[in-house]
């Protein structure tokens, strides 16, 4: 089996389908794939569930389909449509249904393969854990579909330390992908010193925190409310009470920023560079895109990295986890 070549920055393309962060053709949004792979992007993540129907994996698909060994293709399995599987609280009042037993796991990858075009995946990730099924069940099913030549690596998403050493046992995991950013530092806990014991890379989604961090209407405090269209309104952090208020605790990262001709996307991508974890951020524009792939050939200082780590502790955000009532 070849070692993965992930890079430092990938990209990310829940956001290239419409309904999660506002309007985007499709041309637009295969057109942003390309040129994050003419840049030299090597990472490219999408999943079944991104687009309803598998819209975003067809995208993809159509974005790589003359320049298939050039991507490092990641897609994502596990969640099913409302009332199957079992019903899964990811805090953002959605009601969301997972399916990690072997039948799906099965049926899965073929599906995928089918919306890409593609013969195999080179990264597969179970998308969140179903609370029904052991992990080293979905995770033995998984396996053998490495056997079968349909996968190259196997990876976990949205899991803890415990169910990655469980699934570890079972099958080498060769990423773990997690929220983790200057505002989502959960991770560094327990699940990034798992992840370096067991040599597994850690893949950072929401990179810049939904976009908070990089959004200088966001940071200016410019933005009283989110609308119902975006999915962010679904976010606690993104909710009315506490939009002033991370404005206001996120300040110092515009200061930074223009203290130094970096843009704050870049200022927060560069920290989870030297943290040694690839991400994926998204992103619809071309000149956000190449403005986030210049920050993996940015070097802070460890002077920088520290004040970052000072201004930026776990837990400085506002908004916790809302619950469905
Ligand atoms: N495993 C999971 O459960 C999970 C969950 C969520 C996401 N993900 C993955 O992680 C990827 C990234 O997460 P994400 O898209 O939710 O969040 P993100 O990358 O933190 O933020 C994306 C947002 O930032 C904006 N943005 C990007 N670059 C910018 C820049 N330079 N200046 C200003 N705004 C900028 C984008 O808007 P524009 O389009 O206008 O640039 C978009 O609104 C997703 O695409 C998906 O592949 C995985």
């Amino acid at each position: 089996m070849t070692a993965l070549d992930l890079g430092r920055i990938g990209i990310g393309t829940m956001g290239l389908s419409p309904g999660v962060y506002g309007d985007v053709t499709d041309a637009d949004a295969i057109d942003v794939i390309r040129r994050a792979l003419d840049a030299g992007v090597r990472l490219v993540d999408t999943a079944d569930a991104y687009g309803g129907g598998g819209e975003n994996e067809k995208l993809v698909g159509k974005a790589i389909s003359d320049r298939r060994d050039d991507a490092v293709l990641a897609t994502k399995f596990g969640y099913v449509g409302p009332d199957q599987g079992r019903r899964v609280e990811i805090g953002y009042r959605m009601k969301l249904f997972v399916d990690g037993s072997p039948e799906h796991v099965a049926a899965a990858i073929d599906a995928s393969l089918r919306r890409i075009g593609a013969d195999h995946i080179d990264l597969w990730y179970l998308h969140f854990p179903d609370p029904e099924v052991p992990i080293e069940e979905t995770v033995g099913a998984m396996a053998e579909q490495v056997t079968a030549g349909k996968v190259g690596h196997l990876g976990l998403s949205n899991v803890d330390a415990s169910q990655l050493r469980a699934a570890a046992d079972v099958h080498p995991i060769a990423a773990v992908q997690g929220e983790y950013s200057l505002w989502s530092r959960d991770a560094e806990r327990e699940l990034l010193p798992a992840c370096r014991e067991l040599g597994t890379r850690f893949v950072a989604w929401g990179p810049l925190g939904s976009g908070f961090l990089a959004d200088s209407r966001f940071l200016a405090g410019d933005v009283p409310e989110v609308p119902r269209t975006d999915f962010r309104s679904r976010n606690p952090r993104f909710a009315p009470e506490n939009l002033s208020a991370n404005a206001d605790r996120f300040a110092p990262l515009r200061t930074l920023a223009a203290g130094t001709g970096r843009s704050t996307a870049q200022l927060a991508l560069a920290w989870l560079v030297a943290r040694g974890v690839v991400s994926i951020p998204g992103t619809r524009d071309p000149n956000h895109l190449a403005e986030n792939l210049a920050a993996a050939r940015l070097a802070l200082s460890e002077a920088e990295l520290a004040e970052i780590d000072t201004l930026f502790p776990a837990g400085v955000a506002a908004g916790g986890v809302f619950k469905e009532a």
